[in-house]
């Protein structure tokens, strides 16, 4: 963290866009280097999705739906290992399995569902109730925290977010194909900005970030200025 840092007033800063824009590495740098606590939404959902397909859950049924969520604590613990803040589904670690394709072929469905954003959203609130946070996901800065002080909207070329997803899935399953990721991207990129309820829009006062062209600390550079500007 920044030594001067602690001395200034805590904000929320919201990130979303489109899947694969670097989001979240986006929000972990910014957390790290103010010392705020990143929330990953997407977690959150790909966790109650890992959770009804393990229980077979008919979630075109409500009352199944309801029942399961009963059932569903979620909660995220810092791992000094990892260095990053991963998510359990009652009390099973479950940051990495989240990740993979299964879950996030049904991900979005399970996302549009009334009374699972209801559920989520509630419990992203609550963890932003003392602000010094950084959440990203699609729905932050329009639906979660309509008032948050910093508002950033991703986007990137889809080609260049298909490669980096590949690049990212290869690396645990070398038996993924380019096509495969390409058409989930698509997909959910469609159901996510479709949807009846939050869809991925840009919130009106959400400052802009097309990533295609910059690196990694060019990036943070400029959204750097951005926050600077609102503390200062
Ligand atoms: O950020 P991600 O790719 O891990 O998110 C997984 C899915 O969860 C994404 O396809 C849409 C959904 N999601 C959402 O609907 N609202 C959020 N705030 C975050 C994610």
């Amino acid at each position: 963290m920044l030594p001067f840092l602690h001395r200034m007033k805590k904000i929320i800063i919201t990130i979303d866009g489109w899947s694969s824009c670097g989001k979240s590495t986006l929000a972990k740098q910014l957390a790290k280097s103010l010392g705020y606590v990143y929330i990953d939404s997407g977690a959150m959902y790909r966790a109650i999705t890992l959770y009804f397909l393990r229980n077979h859950i008919d979630w075109t049924d409500v009352k199944e739906v309801n029942g399961a969520l009963n059932n569903i604590l979620l909660h995220f613990e810092f791992n000094p290992k990892s260095q990053q803040s991963e998510i359990f589904l009652n009390d099973e670690n479950v940051e990495y399995v989240i990740r993979d394709l299964v879950v996030a072929e049904k991900v979005s469905d399970v996302a549009a569902i009334k009374e699972v954003r209801e559920f989520a959203v509630a419990q992203q609130q609550k963890m932003g109730e003392q602000k010094g946070i950084v959440m990203d996901g699609r729905d932050i800065g329009t639906t979660v925290f309509p008032n948050a002080e910093l508002k950033i909207f991703m986007t990137a070329d889809s080609a260049i977010r298909v490669e980096r997803r590949f690049k990212e899935l290869y690396e645990k399953n070398p038996n993924i194909t380019i096509e495969e990721v390409k058409a989930n991207l698509e997909l959910r990129d469609y159901i996510d900005s479709h949807r009846e309820i939050s869809p991925l829009r840009k919130a009106d006062d959400a400052f802009v970030l097309d990533n295609t062209n910059l690196t990694m600390s060019e990036q943070f550079e400029i959204v750097f200025l951005r926050v600077a500007k609102v503390l200062l």
